[in-house]
């Protein structure tokens, strides 16, 4: 049973991200008759709660929330009494004392999240932490996954780019190897985690090795601002020996999925006609973002009975 808050995926069940994506194909529905005025969250508010950039976490959390009625605030670190020296606890226990109900959080360090929901009423998601998780991210992408083949046994799953840095990458791991799919990395090895194996990965030796029958190939952004040395020469070698383009696609399976939890590098981890090409499905993935969202937002809402007074 999903519990007061989604803090990773590491702990989420196969059973409760299947319930999440069961949700999410009603929220779909209506998202896609345009259907945006719900009554689902009526009385309830959500606060975004930002200490890093993003696009579409943020907004689709907000436009989530939106769409089944809630009330949203947003915060961003750099305009918030943070800078005034406020801390994480402190913060969270005045967004508690404004009934809040949800605090979805993004933060740079990993852990960051649970500290918060251990010290407030409120659920908390996670938005993204440090280097940890991105639950959210990898449960818009086992969406967009099953939706086009139906089931995750014997998925095979590439994902290419900056691992080292990626909580995209070790959301997702974690999740696809509880549902039954095979999970492939390849990355310059300075960009590899040491011993990810030991949490199911396969790591691949050959940029083609990865693609090689893949269903799923996904892309991860080289994240430079949390580099701190020269982990590999210059953006355009990083592209000739590690990029994706369309001859490179071959490799995959004909019918495969393009996926990159954006923001995509163009030209880095992908070349333009992969991210335009046919088989990306990364608009669609955006889409599936604000679906599985307002899922997890109503799931989370119905299980504190009464709001957030009757919480903690
Ligand atoms: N995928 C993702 O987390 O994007 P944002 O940084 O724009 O939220």
């Amino acid at each position: 049973m999903l519990g007061k808050d989604l803090l990773g995926l590491y702990e989420t069940s196969a059973e409760d991200i299947t319930l999440i994506l069961d949700t999410a194909v009603g929220m779909k529905k209506l998202l896609t008759q345009n259907l945006k005025k719900l009554p689902h969250l009526q009385g309830r508010t959500v606060t975004t709660l930002f200490y890093e950039n993003s696009t579409r976490t943020r907004c689709s959390f907000e436009l989530a929330a939106k769409y089944l009625g809630a009330g949203t605030v947003n915060i961003s670190a750099s305009s918030s009494s943070v800078q005034k020296g406020e801390t994480l606890i402190d913060t969270g226990r005045t967004l508690d004392a404004m009934k809040n109900d949800v605090i979805v959080i993004r933060h740079p360090m990993g852990g960051a999240p649970r500290l918060l929901a251990k010290n407030v009423r409120a659920s908390v998601i996670n938005g993204g932490d440090g280097m940890n998780e991105h639950p959210t991210q990898a449960l818009l992408d086992f969406y967009t996954m099953r939706e086009k083949f139906g089931s995750f046994r014997g998925l095979k799953v590439a994902i290419l780019g900056d691992i080292k840095h990626s909580r995209v990458a070790k959301s997702n791991l974690f999740g696809l190897t509880k549902l039954g799919a095979e999970v492939t990395m390849y990355s310059p090895a300075t960009l590899m985690p040491q011993g990810i194996e030991r949490m199911g990965a396969k790591i691949a030796s050959s940029r083609e090795e990865a693609l090689r029958g893949a269903n799923v190939v996904m892309g991860l952004r080289i994240q430079l601002e949390r580099m701190h040395g020269g982990l590999f020469p210059s953006l355009s070698e990083y592209d000739k020996f590690y990029g994706v383009s369309k001859e490179h696609l071959k490799f995959a399976d004909k019918d495969c999925i393009v996926m990159h939890p954006g923001p995509v590098n163009r030209g880095v981890e992908f070349t333009s006609d992969v991210i335009d090409g046919a088989n990306s499905l990364i608009n669609e993935q955006v889409l599936n973002g604000v679906a599985v969202r307002m899922a997890l937002l109503f799931l989370l809402c119905k299980n504190k009975q009464g709001g957030n007074e009757n919480n903690g």
